[in-house]
């Protein structure tokens, strides 16, 4: 954890860094909304600014038969759940109820417009940043806090039920994607070894950027390697690729090569790629924007709303 009197230290040292723009990116880089529970108008604020991605750190709670959404398990809020911060907010933009931004015929144009055809070969960043019929689709990053992701998982999906009833969740079925207007994608705490062996599924895997050579493992030992139907998001700690400098002081030289890599290796798997945890505070954070855009990432992971329209030029 990096106090901010360091910080407020840094930024005497790298006055540079505090004056860098954001660059022109030369396409719509994608915008995910970090620790989405903790902005002061859970979904809604993040939409209002452009996003379409949003995460939800969970902790079950059997008792309850809850989801709370917090950072860490002191911090939860018994007031504060899946579905009040995240569930309800996305079915009542979906239904048309919170935005002129998107009516309540959107769903039907994403899912009836004519170019959404099942595919096996799904162009993830093409639907993530253009979807169907003039809709951009929402996706829900989820996050199984509680250490307990075998048990509490299928709670998380029946949880789901509002959206899947609706028709509105992207599916693998028969061996193809079926596009719609709402993705699941489970990352950390995520049984991905009870996930890669079905064969018919409404929910996804965010798998390891720069790591899609290796494979999902069940506790059998069957093995299940990674590919595009199974990871239409993969991701990787910002600081945990070689020459990061912890985000802090702009990106070295040798640090471009390193994001490269495992872009083009995501990349080559049809998957797109996001590095999170590059600090909202750290006086480097638009230089490490500026170099993974560069370097051809997708996802720009970030807390703070006004990101997007630097980068895409609207909100
Ligand atoms: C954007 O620029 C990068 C090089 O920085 C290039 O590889 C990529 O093909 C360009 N994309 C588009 C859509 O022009
Ligand atoms: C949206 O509005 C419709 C019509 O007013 C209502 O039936 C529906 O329950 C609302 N949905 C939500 C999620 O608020
Ligand atoms: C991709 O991975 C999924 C999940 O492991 C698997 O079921 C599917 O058969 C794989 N697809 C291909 C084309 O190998
Ligand atoms: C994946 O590729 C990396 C880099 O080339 C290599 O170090 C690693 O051993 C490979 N992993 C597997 C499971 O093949
Ligand atoms: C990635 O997509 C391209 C273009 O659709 C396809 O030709 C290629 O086989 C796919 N690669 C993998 C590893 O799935």
């Amino acid at each position: 954890m990096i106090v901010p009197s360091v910080c407020a230290a840094l930024a005497l040292i790298v006055p540079s860094a505090m004056a860098t723009d954001p660059i022109k990116p030369n396409r719509t880089i994608l915008f995910h909304s970090h620790n989405d529970y903790l902005q002061p108008r859970p979904v809604y604020h993040a939409f209002d600014h452009g996003f379409r991605s949003f995460e939800s750190d969970l902790w079950w709670n059997k008792d309850a038969k809850k989801f709370y959404v917090a950072h860490t398990i002191i911090e939860i809020d018994h007031s504060k759940t899946f579905q009040t911060e995240t569930l309800d907010r996305v079915v009542k933009i979906m239904e048309g109820n919170y935005s002129s931004e998107y009516s309540k015929n959107a769903p039907n144009k994403f899912l009836n417009d004519p170019s959404n055809q099942p595919t096996d070969d799904p162009d993830w960043y093409k639907y993530y940043s253009k979807g169907f019929g003039g809709v951009r689709p929402i996706q829900l990053l989820l996050e199984i806090k509680s250490n307990d992701g075998e048990t509490s998982w299928p709670h998380l999906m029946e949880q789901l039920e509002p959206l899947r009833k609706r028709g509105w969740l992207t599916k693998w079925e028969n061996g193809k994607i079926h596009y719609g207007p709402v993705i699941l994608v489970g990352t950390g705490g995520t049984p991905s070894y009870e996930i890669a062996p079905k064969h018919s599924r409404d929910y996804f895997f965010d798998c390891p950027a720069g790591s899609l050579n290796g494979s999902v493992e069940t506790p059998s030992g069957s093995k299940f390697p990674f590919n595009s139907t199974l990871c239409p998001m993969s991701s990787t700690s910002y600081v945990s690729v070689p020459h990061s400098n912890l985000g802090l002081l702009p990106p070295p030289r040798k640090a471009p090569a390193q994001f490269h890599r495992d872009i083009v290796e995501t990349h080559h798997y049809n998957s797109t790629t996001r590095f999170y945890g590059v600090v909202p505070f750290a006086p480097a954070r638009i230089d490490d924007f500026n170099m993974l855009i560069q370097q051809g990432s997708d996802w720009i992971n970030t807390d703070v709303m006004s990101d997007q329209a630097a980068y895409n030029g609207r909100s």
